[in-house]
């Protein structure tokens, strides 16, 4: 039985692993829903890099469309969908950017190639043609050509802090399992719902 009276980030922590040991096909990866200014939501899949105790973090270019998004919005909504295990996590909450130095020390693990794509790819702007792109990828590759490749400074994460987390449990005859989270100022409220 699911035990409310655990912290969320434990239950996360356990399903994470639970997912990856029964090698669930990209476990990290999520949908992140955004919202512009029109109130016109969308949603892409982001994968999720880091568990904190404050929340979820992960990365993309600010310039983006989420990036605008979330600048004019920052109420966001995260799910994970593990179909292997029938499990399904909802976390609605806010996204703040993380500070520079927290961004710097994650774009020195890339790859090289992805760190020069951050440079190349002016994220969700429409461009001519993909050879664009690529001579774009060969410009940056010349101009840091020797040297370490520096973090663009409109690329970095955010950390979603969670208002709200829902763990969903698939069972038979749609009977399936609804365990809630609510962010109080003192802590959690839990609740189930129906189905
Ligand atoms: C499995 C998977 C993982 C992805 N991970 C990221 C990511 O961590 N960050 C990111 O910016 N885009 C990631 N993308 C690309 C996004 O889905 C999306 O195309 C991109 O961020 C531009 O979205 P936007 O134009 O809505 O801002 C990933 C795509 C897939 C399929």
């Amino acid at each position: 039985m699911f035990d409310l009276n655990l912290d969320p980030y434990v239950h996360f922590d356990r399903l994470m692993k639970e997912a990856v040991a029964k090698q669930v096909p990209e476990a990290n990866a999520m949908s992140l829903a955004t919202v512009d200014e029109r109130g016109i939501p969308s949603v892409r899949i982001v994968y999720l890099k880091e568990v904190t105790s404050e929340g979820f973090v992960f990365f993309g270019n600010y310039d983006s469309h989420k990036g605008k998004d979330i600048e004019q919005n920052p109420n966001v909504c995260l799910n994970f969908h593990w179909p292997v295990l029938w499990h399904q996590i909802r976390i609605t909450g806010m996204a703040v950017k993380l500070n520079p130095e927290e961004s710097d020390a994650y774009f020195k693990t890339r790859a090289r190639l992805s760190q020069i794509g951050a440079w190349a790819s002016k994220q969700s702007e429409e461009i001519p043609s993909y050879d664009h792109l690529v001579r774009r990828v060969e410009e940056y590759e010349k101009q840091f050509d020797g040297q370490e490749v520096p973090r663009p400074e409109n690329w970095g994460g955010w950390l979603v802090i969670p208002t709200e987390i829902e763990f969903w449990f698939g069972l038979n005859g749609r009977l399936h399992q609804r365990y809630i989270y609510q962010k109080t100022e003192d802590g959690w409220r839990t609740l189930l719902r129906a189905p």
